[in-house]
């Protein structure tokens, strides 16, 4: 089990990689590397929530605080926005379902997505504040990475990689119109008929 500020590193590394492939999604129309850029944005989104247990006891430790460390309900507020933003992708993917009232489910996830950055980069700047002042009061610094954080950091790529294989072999075995998606992440729903879906990619 890594510890809280691998934790941290992890998700941080995570995030980054889903905004990233996620801006990329729909920027590639061949096989070769929109397959994989897809292929990592989910990876990445569904990463996230392999590291949820970790990241429950960090999260419950502050909360058990008697004094709340400032900016603690912007925490609550990013936690809130990555668990949307994951939900919707893994929504849009399934292909299940397509709308949520007036808006797709996919302009959900977007501007989810979107609405991470500002508050995830507030964020990681209070959380390093707050480090270079306890690590300076110790009188250490972080340094190169660890051959133990290396080893974590491939355990827990290995983990999202088996647990994004695990979600696409589950749609398939549920039979999901998200099994039979694009090597973009798109669904076909408009061959043939003249009424065509509001988002293609
Ligand atoms: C931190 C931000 C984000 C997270 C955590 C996230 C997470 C996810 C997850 C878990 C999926 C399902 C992947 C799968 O089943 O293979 C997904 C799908 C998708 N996301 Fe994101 N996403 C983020 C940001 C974005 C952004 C900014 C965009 C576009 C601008 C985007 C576009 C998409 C698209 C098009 C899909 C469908 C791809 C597919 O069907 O495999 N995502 N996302």
């Amino acid at each position: 089990m890594p510890d809280a500020r691998r934790t941290n590193t992890a998700l941080l590394w995570l995030l980054v990689s889903a905004l990233l492939t996620g801006a990329a999604v729909d920027g590639f129309g061949t096989p070769l590397v929109g397959r994989w850029v897809v292929v990592g944005h989910g990876v990445a989104g569904i990463g996230l929530l392999v590291l949820s247990r970790p990241k429950h006891r960090v999260v419950r430790r502050s909360l058990d605080r008697p004094r709340r460390r400032p900016g603690s309900r912007w925490s609550l507020v990013l936690l809130a926005l990555v668990l949307l933003t994951v939900a919707t992708g893994l929504l849009q993917a399934s292909g299940l379902v397509e709308r949520l009232g007036p808006v797709t489910v996919l302009q959900v996830h977007v501007v989810g997505g979107v609405a991470i950055v500002p508050v995830a980069a507030q964020h990681w700047l209070r959380r390093r504040r707050q480090r270079v002042v306890r690590t300076t009061q110790a009188g250490v610094r972080s340094g190169l990475p660890t051959r133990r954080g290396l080893l974590q950091g491939t355990a827990i790529a290995v983990a999202a990689g088996g647990a994004w294989a695990g979600w696409e072999g589950g749609l398939a075995v549920a039979g999901a119109p998200g099994a039979a998606r694009r090597f973009t992440g798109s669904h076909e729903t408009g061959s043939g008929d003249p009424g065509q879906p509001v988002t293609q990619w």
